[in-house]
């Protein structure tokens, strides 16, 4: 039998060997590990990519959300508005920093309810984080707009949609900062863990420098109590030489996403793009009542399927004591139970992408 993984990762090391090895011998033989030139030529690049003032690399992209909010000051009695149904890192990072996270529901595309912010909004609102869920643009002109009236600062969680644009205007250059991720899952991936925080503003980006190197101005002396959170010279290398081939990857992705919409729209929910977006899809979530029995079966016939996610954030044990309970955000539920994520990554063939297609198809003959 056919498998098809919902990760091959070894597909897209293949053709780039060679160029990996050659990039990341150097550094060993150097031993420019930490805040070397290939981090500084991967930012020039990055900065370009995104079009935004600056781009920083960090650990990880949970760390760029935490780095973001210090250098905005925000801490402890602060509330930072963002969705339920992220990965919990986003939420994770305003907890880490001491701030509450105040949830709002999301739309049928997984992404905030722009109508849903204002009547979120407390004096002590200190940011909004909207997510890029799924590789698809946030509603980010009506947030801007909520955001500057109300003159909050808006952070965009980009982990999941690197190349994304919004009337084409790349994402993660619109608020004051884009966090972005190079989890080994993402678009755009490292030997590990990754990340980067673009900003066009350049108070932010001159104290994140800091913040991601204890605080230091220079070699001895430190300004403010910050973090060790730099991108390693060894990751920066390898995400340098796959930017590159971000946006032929990107545009595969797209493919098989309309090849998928395009066949299952009868059959289940599918995303569908919008006139504004440019999308990614990080990942290709599809929803159906059957979600649980389609999942078992297309694991029966070798193909790997996830659930991103199955639990809201505000259901997760650890979100208790914040008194969120059940029916608080009924899209965001809803969704939970019903979302499948179907494999999408560039290096699927097409007659793997056809197998999945047939066996959905043949799963909904069976239960019709
Ligand atoms: C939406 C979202 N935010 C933040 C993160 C955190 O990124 P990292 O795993 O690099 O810390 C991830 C992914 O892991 C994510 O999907």
């Amino acid at each position: 039998m056919n498998t098809i993984k919902y990760t091959n990762f070894h597909r897209q090391f293949k053709p780039l060997r060679e160029k990996i090895l050659k990039s990341i011998i150097p550094l060993f033989e150097s031993g420019e590990f930490i805040l070397g030139k290939t981090l500084q030529e991967f930012e020039k690049n990055f900065t370009t990519y995104c079009g935004t003032g600056y781009a920083l690399g960090v650990a990880n992209g949970t760390d760029a959300i935490i780095l973001c909010l210090k250098s905005l000051n925000i801490g402890s009695g602060d509330e930072v508005i963002t969705a339920p149904n992220s990965f919990l890192a986003t939420v994770g990072a305003i907890v880490a920093v001491g701030a509450t996270p105040v949830f709002i529901d999301v739309k049928e595309d997984f992404n905030i309810d722009p109508d849903l912010i204002e009547a979120a909004i407390t004096s002590r609102t200190k940011a909004i984080i909207p997510i890029h869920l799924t590789g698809r643009p946030a509603e980010m002109n009506r947030i801007l707009e909520i955001a500057d009236k109300h003159k909050i600062p808006v952070i965009e969680d980009v982990a999941q949609a690197v190349g994304a644009k919004y009337y084409g205007k790349m994402v993660g250059s619109f608020g004051i900062a884009g966090c972005f991720s190079f989890h080994p899952l993402k678009n755009l991936n490292a030997a590990g863990d990754g990340g980067a925080i673009t900003t066009n503003n350049r108070e932010v980006y001159e104290k994140i420098i800091k913040l991601r190197n204890h605080g230091l101005r220079n070699r001895n002396e430190s300004e403010l109590w910050g973090y060790n959170s730099r991108l390693d010279c060894i990751q920066a290398a390898v995400v340098n030489i796959k930017l590159k081939y971000l946006d032929q990857w990107n545009e595969r992705i797209r493919n098989i996403a309309l090849k998928y919409t395009e066949s299952l729209a009868g059959l289940v929910k599918v995303p569908r793009d919008q006139p504004y977006e440019l999308p990614v899809y990080h990942t290709f979530i599809i929803e159906c009542a059957a979600r649980d029995e389609l999942q078992n079966y297309l694991l029966e016939q070798g193909i790997e399927t996830k659930i991103h996610y199955p639990i809201p954030i505000h259901l997760q044990p650890a979100a208790q004591s914040w008194g969120y309970k059940e029916g608080d955000f009924p899209v965001c539920e809803r969704q939970g139970k019903r979302i499948l994520s179907l494999p999408i990554y560039p290096e699927l063939t097409d007659e793997e992408v056809d197998l999945v297609i047939k066996q959905v198809k043949k799963f909904f003959e069976a239960w019709a």
